[in-house]
Formats: C-alpha cells, structure tokens, sequence
C-alpha cells in the first residue's frame, strides 16, 4: 500500500509523517487549543457547530472520535447530541490527556466517555461496533488515508456514518488565492508568534495545501467503500464537513 508524506502529498514512507506529527502535538499539546483557535482563524467553533448539526446522533448510539486530540468535537457533540457513550481517540497521549482532564472537569455534561491512543490506520476494536464515527482535523495528517478509511469503515456498523471536518480548497478563484497568500505567508507567522510553534504552522499550511479538495475527499471515502457521500462548505470551503455512509 502506498503512503505519503502527509506536509507534501507525494510518496514517502509512512514513518516520516507519523514521526513529525507525534512531535507536533506531544509538544504543543496544552497550548493546543489557542493553536487551534488561531489556525482555523477563530472560526473553528462555527465549523465544529456545523460539524454536530450534520450529525445524525442519537441518544442510544456509541460514537467514536478519531484523532479527538483534547476532546473538543467529543464534548461538543456530548453536550449537544447526547449519546449513551463516545470512545475519544488519538494517536498523541500527550493530547488525550488535556482531554482527560476536560473531562474530569465535567466538559462531556454527564456523558460517559472512555480515552484510548489509537492509531486511526490500525483500530484495536472490533468490526461493525460504532454507530457514527466524528473525525476533526485527522485524516490530513495520516499517511495513509485509504488504510485509515477501511479501517474506519470496518467498526461502524452496517448504516453507520462517519463525520468528517478537515481543512479544505475554496472553489471562488479569488477567495482561493486570497487564502493561499493568507496560508503561507501569515500563518507561519502569527501563529508561530501566537503559540511560539512556528513549525507546526508551517506543517500545518503545506499539509492543507497538498490535502485533496472536496471532491477529491469525497471520492476517496467511495473508494474505501463508503456510500452517499455529500459535503457542505464553511467560510467559503476553507473548511468542508463531509458524511459518508456504510451500506447496510
Ligand atoms: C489538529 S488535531 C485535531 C484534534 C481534534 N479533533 C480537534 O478538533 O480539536 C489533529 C489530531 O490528529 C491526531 N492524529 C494524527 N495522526 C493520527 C493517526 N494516525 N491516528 C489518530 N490520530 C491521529 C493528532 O495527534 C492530533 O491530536
């Protein structure tokens, strides 16, 4: 199977990515929130609210949060959708502690959720357990996506849905080019200023940049097996929530 180097798109060894990217977030782990407020501009939390309204959670379903990193799309959606539990993941401890503690704070509102480091290419739990599967920000920084997406497809059950947010391209030429500029030259910057981790910004800005657009998302979910994938843009397409379906 082929894998990339997640910051390039091109063909490389899988451990050059997952190297780079334990030591991003290990080490920014507890300013990783400020890191995420300014790498989505701050419009992260309309992206995440457009990400719990897409998804179709119910109070009896188990959900798994891939790549849950501190826990924000887990708590959000314990807060707002309820379900009877949320097995929070990631591959990064150091990340999946921060969210512990949220959670010993009371952020899941009452909803039991359990924490477990988990490499999304590779998922210790059985076939068809999950009935949604949320994932922010996580299948970008994986080098090898397909792996992941079977994966992903193997633990839900049969008409289970996975909910995706990831960074993505604008289809307006001049919007696209506005935040292309924006991407490389700014954001290294401020955020490097901001957090004082001025590389995991400018990992962040090449990963964007070489990840697939909407479409190219899309067909690689169908790929995987998925069904009835659709896709709706925010700010423009600087962010796309999709959801793919398992056939029954
Ligand atoms: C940008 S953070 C997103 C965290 C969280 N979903 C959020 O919205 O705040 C990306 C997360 O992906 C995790 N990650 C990267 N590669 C992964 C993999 N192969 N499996 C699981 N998690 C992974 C990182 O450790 C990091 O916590």
């Amino acid at each position: 199977m082929t894998t990339i180097d997640t910051a390039t798109g091109k063909e490389a060894p899988a451990e050059i990515s997952s190297e780079r990217v334990k030591d991003i977030f290990s080490s920014i782990a507890k300013k990783y929130e400020r890191f995420n407020a300014v790498s989505s501009f701050g419009a992260y939390k309309l992206w995440l609210a457009g990400m719990a309204k897409q998804a179709p959670i119910d109070s009896s379903h188990d959900v798994l949060d891939i790549a849950g990193g501190t826990g924000d799309v887990t708590f959000t959606m314990a807060r707002e959708k309820r379900p009877a539990h949320i097995q929070c993941t990631d591959l990064v401890p150091e990340m999946l502690e921060v969210a512990r503690a949220h959670y010993d704070e009371g952020a899941s509102a009452g909803v039991p959720v359990d924490f477990q480091v988990v490499d999304a290419q590779d998922i210790p739990y059985d076939d068809a357990s999950y009935d949604v599967i949320t994932m922010a920000y996580g299948i970008r920084n994986m080098p090898d996506r397909p792996r992941a997406l079977a994966e992903m497809l193997r633990v839900l059950k049969p008409g289970g849905v996975l909910v995706c947010l990831e960074f993505s391209t604008p289809p307006n030429g001049l919007w696209r080019a506005l935040y292309s500029f924006y991407l490389k030259h700014l954001i290294p910057f401020w955020g490097g200023l901001i957090t004082g981790d001025r590389e995991g910004f400018v990992y962040l800005a090449r990963s964007i940049k070489a990840f697939p657009d909407q479409k190219g998302l899309a067909q690689m979910m169908r790929d995987a097996g998925f069904v009835d994938v659709t896709w709706k843009n925010y700010t423009g397409g600087i962010a796309a929530v999709h959801v793919a379906r398992k056939p029954e």
